[in-house]
């Protein structure tokens, strides 16, 4: 018997945390009041709480026009066809992130084009992006990860000069800020998601935001089945699709988003403090902070565990150890896109993959991006924001149990019971052992 949970020790946590999603009476009145006036879907589009929140949400970030839709994926498809893309077009994706970053691209017949991402800050290398132009790049796409942005003064320059576009996904980034500007509202298209572990949530559910007229009327007509946006002054007019989002979530996020200020303070004070607590271990190292971050958004704490000053004890068996420790971890929660086994990408099935080509791109072995594959493979540990809501001590618990780990490392040689052995599987191999998956 050891010390830690994991061999036999007493935990350093058996209360749970804070739940999530959090709710009050605020939400339950909404979706009551939805139900009774039996107007709860989209249509007619843009519909009233639906619309309602999208504009608060656009003003929020800075935005001057916002569109609530069913979730994240869908939001990035409707910014790319709100932009003008084409098939065929490439488009700049980091190689680190939720595969949903990148599947709209090919469904639109367009390619992505992976690129590494900056060690300090996980998010796309702003300083790789000019290597991998081409004549046929048309938008960049950066992902504001976890508790970082991209590097968007290098990422608007080039895309001013160079006449592309750029959608960020912001589905880590509600309320964010860089340089005083607020997320989504610093390119041509924001993109969010209010699924079920976003930092405000109804269960599934996205927006769309845009300071361009134009945008967002292509935008309006793609998610509204074709039909003309409200102001239709560019007269657009496109083959579109259902991706309304329902009153009954409208409710729930319009609660959601006047909660979502005071969470982050409480959330920001006390990952600041942890930060603190475990700053300092050897064997872990923390991602950069940048002064033009100027509201950080954690959608998760991220940090890094440094396999080679553990004596090569992978990180599987840190997180494993952690989590029976009583504190929720993940470790392999995003992998390079082109490796995952969510991306089983074909050349048959994507045409623009192969147009103009002797041999199909194998978006599968083209790519080789090494900050992306030690951060999914080796070094990322990423803790659920919704732990850092709760009190200070919740807070000493979760350091507590990150320091206990390191300084017993040792014991974790050669173990490999059920709770390390999940904390190395894939997340497309996971849903068959685990309950919840956030
Ligand atoms: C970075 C990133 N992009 C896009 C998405 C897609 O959002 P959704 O799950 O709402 O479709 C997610 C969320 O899972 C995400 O984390």
């Amino acid at each position: 018997m050891g010390k830690l949970a994991i061999t036999g020790g007493k935990p350093v946590r058996q209360k749970p945390f804070t739940a999530w999603p959090i709710y009050t009476q605020k939400e339950k009145q909404g979706l009551l009041k939805v139900l009774a006036s039996r107007n709860w879907g989209g249509y007619p589009f843009p519909n009233k709480l639906a619309d309602a929140f999208a504009q608060k949400f656009a003003r929020f970030h800075g935005a001057k026009y916002g569109l609530a839709v069913a979730n994240g994926t869908i939001a990035i498809e409707i910014a790319l066809k709100a932009i003008g893309i084409q098939p065929g077009d490439e488009v700049i994706v980091p190689a680190y992130t939720w595969e949903g970053t990148v599947g709209p691209i090919l469904l639109l017949n367009a390619i992505p084009v992976f690129v590494d991402i900056d060690p300090d800050t996980y998010c796309l290398d702003a300083k790789l992006i000019e290597k991998a132009l081409t004549s046929k790049t048309r938008a960049i796409l950066p992902v504001h990860l976890a508790m970082r942005f991209a590097d968007m003064d290098e990422i608007m320059r080039i895309a001013r000069e160079r006449r592309l576009a750029v959608i960020e996904d912001c589905a880590h980034a509600h309320g964010g800020k860089w340089c005083n500007k607020g997320a989504g509202a610093i390119g041509d298209v924001g993109c969010f998601s209010f699924q079920s572990s976003k930092l405000m949530t109804a269960g599934e559910g996205g927006g769309v935001i845009t300071s361009k007229l134009e945008y967002h009327e292509r935008a309006q007509s793609f998610m509204n089945c074709g039909r003309a946006s409200v102001t239709d002054k560019f007269r657009h007019r496109l083959i579109g699709f259902n991706y309304r989002l329902t009153e009954l979530q409208a409710a729930i996020l319009e609660a959601q988003l006047a909660r979502l200020p005071q969470q982050a303070k409480v959330r920001q004070a006390n990952m600041d403090y942890f930060e603190k607590r475990v700053r300092g271990t050897p064997g872990l190292d923390f991602l950069k902070p940048d002064p033009r971050q100027t509201r950080v958004a954690a959608y998760q704490f991220v940090f890094k565990y440094l396999p080679e000053h553990f004596q090569g004890i992978p990180r599987a068996a840190f997180l494993g150890a952690l989590q029976m420790e009583g504190v929720p971890c993940d470790g392999l929660f995003y992998e390079p896109v082109y490796r995952s086994a969510l991306f089983p990408v074909d050349a048959k099935e994507w045409p623009a993959l192969s147009w103009g080509r002797p041999e199909p791109l194998n978006l599968k072995t083209l790519y080789h991006c090494p900050v992306s594959e030690r951060a999914a493979y080796e070094e990322a540990v990423w803790l659920p924001h919704h732990i850092f809501l709760g009190s200070r001590k919740d807070t000493e618990d979760i350091a507590g149990a990150v320091r206990k780990v390191c300084e017993n490392i040792g014991e974790l040689r050669g173990l490999k019971p059920p709770a390390i052995e999940v904390k190395a599987m894939s997340r497309a191999e996971r849903p068959r052992v685990e309950k919840r998956q956030w």
